[in-house]
């Protein structure tokens, strides 16, 4: 008798989940020794479902060199697999597809100076695994991350943020970083408020509020989050000038949809 096929997947634990809002949730899996992403990538997640299975996508949000995996979900009402992670708790059983997967690596870009990250939700996830990557520091002279979210108490990530500068391996670097939240449905202190990204990249404000000008030559654009997000960002950009970046043919724009 034929041998089974190996598993395309491995049987990992639920080690950690936390519940910052109704709706947002941070949670931690063990992680084979044989798993290997590169920062940006996304894993494939899944629960056995009756006879089935569920799998769904989800950004790694640790560093390369991280012991555990973690990720960011936000929970979406009447979703089958926000369903399941409403349940997790820590000791379950979670499914690790052995193989990761993404283009959205900032590597790519073969030059430039200032790297702009660009996210919604939890697009933010592939660019807190992005920064924690020595190399990302090393290469560019300026980093800039800008979360919009609705509301200020989504930001739940502001805090890890500014613990960055405390980091054994990127600390020494963080005089290059600048993190603009945005809130779009409240006003909020120390957020750009009341406006969406690409409003705030066709009238200057974010060019503005980071002190710099976006140009060809330095400013490289990466792009995650919402599909009507990153359509109308992408557009705006190509409407500035920028090009989206393709390996035989440079650009500035990289971006993936995060749903
Ligand atoms: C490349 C990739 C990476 C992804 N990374 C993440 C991640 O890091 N974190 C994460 O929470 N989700 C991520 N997703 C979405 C995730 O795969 C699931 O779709 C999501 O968790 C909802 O699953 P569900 O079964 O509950 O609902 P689904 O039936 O899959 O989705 C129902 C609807 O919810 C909306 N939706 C789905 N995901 C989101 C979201 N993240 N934010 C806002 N609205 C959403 C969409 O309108 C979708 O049609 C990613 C998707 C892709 C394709
Ligand atoms: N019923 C509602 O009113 C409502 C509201 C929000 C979310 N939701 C649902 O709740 C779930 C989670 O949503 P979420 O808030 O985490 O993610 P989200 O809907 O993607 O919103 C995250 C951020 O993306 C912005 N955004 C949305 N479309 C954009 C576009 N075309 N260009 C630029 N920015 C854009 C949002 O601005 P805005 O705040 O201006 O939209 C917000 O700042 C989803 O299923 C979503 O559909 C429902």
């Amino acid at each position: 008798m034929a041998a089974a096929p190996e598993a395309k997947f491995t049987e990992e634990h639920v080690l950690w989940v936390k519940q910052h809002t109704p709706k947002l949730i941070t949670f931690a899996i063990s992680r084979p020794e044989s798993y290997r992403f590169s920062a940006g990538q996304f894993s494939r997640l899944g629960f056995r479902d009756g006879e089935g299975f569920i799998w769904r996508a989800y950004s790694v949000v640790s560093a390369e060199y991280a012991d555990t995996l973690e990720y960011f979900a936000v929970l979406i009402e009447d979703g089958p697999m926000s369903a399941k992670f409403a349940e997790m708790k820590a000791g379950d059983t979670i499914l690790l597809d052995k193989t990761a997967t993404g283009f959205l690596l900032p590597e790519r870009f073969p030059d430039g100076k200032d790297l702009v990250m660009l996210c919604t939700g939890s697009g933010i996830a592939p660019f807190l695994s992005i920064l924690e990557q020595p190399e990302i520091w090393q290469r560019f002279e300026r980093l800039a991350l800008v979360h919009s979210v609705s509301y200020p108490q989504e930001l739940i990530f502001n805090q890890r943020l500014a613990d960055l500068k405390d980091h054994p391996l990127i600390g020494e670097y963080l005089d290059k970083f600048r993190f603009i939240p945005v809130t779009t449905r409240a006003e909020t202190e120390g957020a750009l408020s009341m406006k969406r990204i690409p409003e705030l990249l066709a009238n200057g404000s974010l060019a503005a509020h980071l002190g710099c000008t976006f140009n060809q030559a330095d400013t490289r654009f990466m792009i995650c989050g919402n599909p009507a997000m990153v359509k109308d960002t992408f557009q705006t950009l190509l409407d500035l000038g920028f090009t989206m970046h393709r390996n035989r043919l440079p650009g500035q724009i990289m971006m993936e949809n995060g749903f």
